[in-house]
């Protein structure tokens, strides 16, 4: 590991622009398409990013990727003997509102095995990465769901300490759902302090 030094050009230089950022790259079920809708649950994963003192951090860009509804990835290095949905690619990404508030259209992504052990399977789950105001201000982690069988045997999710691992587990919210079209989640990302959400990087 090379620690790479901010300085003030980084922390301070624009890293993108908003108008590269379209409302349909956060729609997962649309973004992908080539000749019809993909195939899965429709689900709308919701949620706040906050500093340590509770506050809203508007303008941070939130991208996600993940597995199909069958469990695969559009990799390369996927070789998960599952199907490719041709009409769903699994990434997305948005900035947050002045309310420090992101919103996801997609499809809930299925279970995988990932060879680490017998039958290693991955719990569903949906990566996000968070950029603050520069490239080197980048933080990583997963979004699991609740009631997933597969966290207490997940070694991932269980590496991370076990009074923290409820901050990486969505709530299925009612009020995030929408009457016809999907069930909701809400994931608030905490970035410092206390109650901050576990991280990769
Ligand atoms: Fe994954």
């Amino acid at each position: 590991m090379i620690p790479l030094p901010q300085s003030l050009s980084e922390i301070t230089g624009p890293v993108y622009g908003h108008d590269s950022v379209t409302g349909d790259d956060a729609d997962l079920t649309r973004n992908g398409r080539r000749n019809g809708e993909p195939l899965g649950e429709r689900i709308i994963v919701t949620g706040r990013v906050l500093g340590d003192d509770g506050r809203p951090l508007p303008d941070t860009l939130v991208e996600v990727w993940q597995a199909n509804a069958g469990g695969r990835y559009v990799h390369k290095s996927d070789q998960h003997d599952a199907p490719l949905d041709p009409n769903f690619l699994g990434g997305g990404r948005c900035v947050t509102d002045a309310n420090g508030v992101y919103r996801f259209l997609t499809i809930k992504p299925g279970a995988y095995p990932w060879g680490n052990h017998t039958n290693a399977w991955r719990p569903n789950h949906i990566h996000f990465s968070l950029f603050g105001p520069s490239l080197m201000t980048r933080l990583v982690t997963q979004m699991y769901f609740p009631g997933d069988p597969l966290l207490a045997l997940d070694p991932i999710f269980l590496a991370t300490p076990a009074e923290t691992r409820h901050l990486l587990i969505a709530d299925f919210s009612i009020d995030a759902t929408e009457s016809g079209y999907a069930l909701g989640y809400k994931f608030d990302i905490v970035l410092r302090g206390r109650n901050a959400t576990p991280m990769e990087a």
